[in-house]
C-alpha cells in the first residue's frame, strides 16, 4: 500500500495482444464492403497539373472512382484549418487541393477499388499530364537562398567575436547530416468506418487521436461529435504520425464522397513522400582557454525546408545549455526547396545539433590534448546558461564516471591509431546527450466498477513506447491497487483530452493526470466509506485497500460502490524557475579494417539521467532503439536524392540503410540514480528520445581515435572511411 513508485520491470501488458495478432492496427480493421483507396503520386518536382486522364481506371471492373483536385468533395480554403498540433510555421500542405505540384511525391490522385490490388492496377492506368517547372531540390546549391529560421533562438550572450579570437584553442568546424526518413514498421494508414448516420469512426495511424479529429473537424468541417479517431495500437512512429498525414485526409475524402467505408494505406515507398528529419549543414566553432574551459561558442545550422512551411527544430540551443560558457551566440537559417515540409523525427534537433557540437569538443580536446571526457566534466554547467535558471536536477557527472567505468575508458591510450587488435584498428569515442524534460497539460479518468476493476483513461497513444504498461504501474500505484486489477485504456479521441505523445513528455504529462486521477478516486472512496460506516472515521487514508472487489481495512472487509473521478493536470508549479532536461554520457568502440574499410561497432554504454524510472524494462528498449538508431544515423541513414529528378532514389528498405541485427554488438544500459522532486510529481523526465542523442557523434570521435580522420559529412560510409 502506498508503496512509492515500485520501478518494477513489468512486461508490457499490451505484449500478448500484440504477439498473438489479436491487436488490431489502423489498416487491419475488417469490413464487408470496405472499399480500397490507392495514391497515385507525382514524379515530377514542380510544375501544374494540365489533365488527368481517368478512363482507363475507370473501365477496371471493380474500380469505383478516381479522386482527384477537380472532383473532390469540398474543402476548407483558408490555411488555419489545416494547422495541426505540430504543424510548422507557413501554409500547411493540402491534398488534392489544386493543381499545383509542389514536390515529387505528391499525392495527385486516389483510385477508390473493391480490392486494394484493383486500385493499384488502376492506379498505374491514369494518365497525368504535368507541365512541369525547373525545381532545386539540392541545399548545398541553394545556400544562398536562405532566410532567418523562425525558430526563437536563446538570446546571445557576451561576445562571442571578441572572445573567440582571444581563446588559446581554437575549433572551427563544418558538419552536414542528411535526409532521414522515419520508416516504422507498420506504414501510415486510415481506415474510415462510414455509419449509417453520416458519422465517420476512423482507425489512423498517428501519435494524437484528437489531433487527426480536430483537423477533420476543421478541414471537412465535420462536427467533432460526428468523428472518432482511434488509434489503440500503433506500430512505432518516431514522429512520422505527430502530423494528420495525407493518407487520412484521402480516405476520408473518399468516405464524404462515396458515403462508403474506405481504407488507404501507403506502401513503403510512398512512406517517403512525407516529413522527415532535414539535411543540415552545420558550423561550429569554439574557444578555450590554455586549461580548457569553454570561452567561446557559436553554433550556426543551414537547413532545407520546403516552399510552403518553415520547418523549425531545437538544433542550436544545447550548446549553451549543456556546458558552462560566457560568450555564446547561435544562428539558424533555412532554404526553401521543392521538397515536402521536414518532420520532427526522434530528438528533433537535438539528434543532428547534437552531433556537430559533440564532434566539435572531440575537436577540441584533442587540440588542448586533453581527455575527451575531463574536457566535458570541467565545462560542466549546473544552470541553464540560456535561460539563467537552474536545473531540477542535472546527473551529467555521474553518467560520465559510471559510463566511463563500465566501459573501461581509463585504459584508453589517447593516440589515434594506438590501439590495434588482430590487424583492426580499435576506437574508442565519447559523446555527451541532452533533452528536454518537458510537462504538457492532460487529462484522465478513473473509474472503479461494481467488480472492483479499475479503468483509467486518458486520449494519449502509445506508438510502441510502453505507455499502457507505464500507466497501468502509475495508476495501480496511486490507487494502491495490484495491476492485475487495473486496466489503461487509450488511443481513442472520445478519451479525456491528451497532449500528442511525442517529446518524450507522455509519462511527465499524461502520467501526473493518471497519478491524480487515481488519487482522487481514493479519497472519494474513503470519504464515502467514512461517511457510510462510523466505526471508520477514525481510520487513515492510507488504512483503505481495494482488493478483489471489496474494500479491506484491517480485518474487516466492505463491498464497494461504482465511483469515477476525472482530472485535469497543469505542468507542476514546482518547475517554476528551474531548467528541466534530461542527459545522457555515450561511449563507443569501433573496429576498423582499413583494407576492406569496415567499420563494426562493437561495444556501446549508454549511461542515461532521465529523473525516476518507472519501468527498468521499458525504458531500457527505448534507450536500446535510440542506440541503434544513433548508429544507423553514424554509418547507414540517407534518404538519397536524384537533384536531377528531384526525387527521393532509394525509397525501400533495401537501398535505406538502417543497422541490422548483424550490425549491433554489445550495448549495455545504465540508468544513474537521479531523484527529482521538482520536474514533476512523478520524478520522472522522459525516455523516448535521450538514448539517440549523442550517439553518432561518440561514434564519429571513435572512428577519428581508430584511424586519426576527422570524417564530418555523415553517414561516415565506407566510400568516405575509404576515400
Ligand atoms: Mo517524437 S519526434 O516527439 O515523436
Amino acid at each position: 500500500m502506498n508503496k512509492p513508485l515500485s520501478g518494477q520491470a513489468l512486461d508490457r501488458v499490451d505484449g500478448p495482444a500484440k504477439v498473438t495478432g489479436s491487436a488490431r492496427y489502423a489498416g487491419e480493421f475488417p469490413d464487408e464492403g470496405l472499399l480500397y483507396g490507392s495514391v497515385v503520386n507525382s514524379h515530377v518536382a514542380r510544375g501544374r497539373i494540365r489533365h488527368i486522364d481517368c478512363d482507363a481506371a475507370l473501365a477496371v471492373p471493380g474500380v469505383v472512382a478516381v479522386l482527384h483536385h477537380l472532383n473532390r468533395p469540398p474543402m476548407a480554403g483558408d490555411d488555419e484549418s489545416y494547422e495541426d498540433a505540430d504543424a510548422a510555421h507557413g501554409q500547411p500542405f493540402r491534398p488534392l487541393f489544386n493543381d499545383r505540384v509542389l514536390y515529387s511525391g505528391q499525392p495527385l490522385a486516389l483510385v477508390i477499388a473493391t480490392s486494394l490490388e484493383l486500385a493499384r492496377h488502376a492506379g498505374s492506368l491514369l494518365r497525368i499530364e504535368i507541365e512541369t517547372a525547373p525545381h532545386q531540390t539540392d541545399l548545398l546549391a541553394a545556400l544562398d537562398q536562405a532566410h532567418d529560421a523562425p525558430a526563437e533562438l536563446p538570446k546571445p550572450r557576451g561576445d562571442f567575436d571578441a572572445a573567440f579570437a582571444a581563446a588559446s584553442f581554437q575549433v572551427d568546424a563544418t558538419y552536414s547530416t542528411p535526409n532521414e526518413h522515419h520508416n516504422p514498421m507498420e506504414p501510415h494508414a486510415s481506415t474510415v468506418f462510414y455509419q449509417a448516420d453520416g458519422s465517420l469512426h476512423v482507425h489512423d495511424k498517428t501519435q494524437g487521436t484528437q489531433n487527426s479529429q480536430d483537423y477533420l473537424h476543421k478541414v471537412f468541417g465535420l462536427p467533432k461529435d460526428r468523428v472518432r479517431v482511434c488509434a489503440a495500437y500503433v506500430g512505432g512512429a518516431f514522429g512520422s504520425g505527430l502530423r494528420p498525414q495525407y493518407q487520412l485526409t484521402l480516405a476520408v475524402m473518399a468516405a464524404l464522397q462515396l458515403r462508403r467505408s474506405v481504407r488507404v494505406t501507403l506502401t513503403r515507398q510512398q512512406m517517403f513522400t512525407f516529413g522527415y528529419r532535414p539535411r543540415t549543414v552545420q558550423r561550429l566553432r569554439l574557444g578555450a582557454d590554455q586549461q580548457g574551459r569553454l570561452q567561446a561558442i557559436h553554433h550556426e545550422v543551414t537547413a532545407q525546408t520546403s516552399r510552403f512551411e518553415d520547418f523549425t527544430e531545437h538544433l542550436v540551443e544545447w550548446a549553451g545549455m549543456l556546458y558552462r560558457c560566457d560568450n555564446v551566440a547561435t544562428a539558424y537559417r533555412l532554404v526553401p526547396l521543392d521538397v515536402y515540409t521536414p518532420l520532427d523525427m526522434r530528438a528533433p534537433g537535438a539528434a543532428s545539433g547534437v552531433i556537430a557540437l559533440e564532434c566539435a569538443m572531440d575537436e577540441l580536446a584533442e587540440n588542448l590534448g586533453m581527455d575527451p571526457l575531463d574536457l566535458r566534466r570541467i565545462n560542466f554547467a549546473d544552470s541553464n546558461g540560456n535561460e539563467g535558471k537552474p536545473y531540477s536536477s542535472k546527473a551529467l557527472l555521474d553518467c560520465y564516471a559510471q559510463g566511463a567505468l563500465r566501459f573501461g575508458w581509463h585504459q584508453r591510450d589517447p593516440q589515434p591509431r594506438s590501439m590495434l587488435d588482430h590487424g583492426e584498428l580499435i576506437g574508442w569515442g565519447m559523446a555527451g546527450g541532452v533533452w528536454e524534460a518537458l510537462q504538457m497539460k492532460a487529462s484522465a479518468r478513473a473509474r472503479l466498477d461494481a467488480d472492483g476493476h479499475l479503468w483509467v483513461s486518458s486520449a494519449t497513444t502509445d506508438i510502441g513506447t510502453g505507455t499502457y504498461t507505464v500507466m497501468t504501474q502509475i495508476a495501480a500505484d496511486a490507487a494502491g491497487m495490484d495491476l492485475r486489477e487495473v486496466t489503461f485504456q487509450l488511443g481513442d479521441s472520445s478519451l479525456p483530452t491528451a497532449p500528442l505523445q511525442g517529446g518524450s513528455f507522455t509519462v511527465s504529462s499524461v502520467g501526473s493526470a493518471v497519478r491524480q486521477a487515481c488519487q482522487a478516486l481514493r479519497g472519494k472512496l474513503v470519504a464515502q466509506m467514512k461517511a457510510r460506516y462510523p466505526e471508520l472515521v477514525d481510520n487513515e487514508a492510507e488504512d483503505f485497500e481495494i482488493r478483489a472487489g471489496q474494500v479491506h481495512v484491517g480485518a474487516s472487509v466492505y463491498p464497494l460502490d461504482e465511483l469515477e473521478a476525472r482530472v485535469d493536470a497543469e505542468p507542476s508549479a514546482s518547475r517554476q524557475g528551474f531548467a528541466c532536461a534530461t542527459h545522457s554520457a555515450v561511449f563507443v568502440e569501433v573496429r576498423i579494417d582499413e583494407a576492406l574499410g569496415t567499420l563494426r561497432v562493437s561495444r556501446v554504454v549508454s549511461a542515461v539521467a532521465a529523473g525516476r524510472v518507472i519501468n527498468p524494462k521499458t525504458a531500457r528498449s527505448q534507450i536500446l532503439g535510440g542506440v541503434v538508431w544513433g548508429l544507423g544515423m553514424a554509418l547507414h541513414e540517407e534518404t538519397q536524392v536524384d537533384h536531377a529528378l528531384g526525387r527521393n532514389m532509394n525509397h525501400n528498405l533495401a537501398e535505406y540503410h538502417i543497422p541490422v541485427n548483424a550490425d549491433i554488438g554489445e550495448i549495455e544500459v545504465i540508468f544513474v540514480d537521479e531523484p527529482d522532486d521538482i520536474v514533476n510529481e512523478l520524478g520522472s523526465k522522459g525516455v523516448g528520445e535521450i538514448g539517440v542523442v549523442g550517439v553518432a557523434a561518440a561514434v564519429a570521435n571513435a572512428v577519428r581515435h581508430a584511424t586519426g580522420r576527422r570524417l564530418r559529412d555523415f553517414p561516415l560510409t565506407v566510400e568516405k572511411l575509404l576515400g
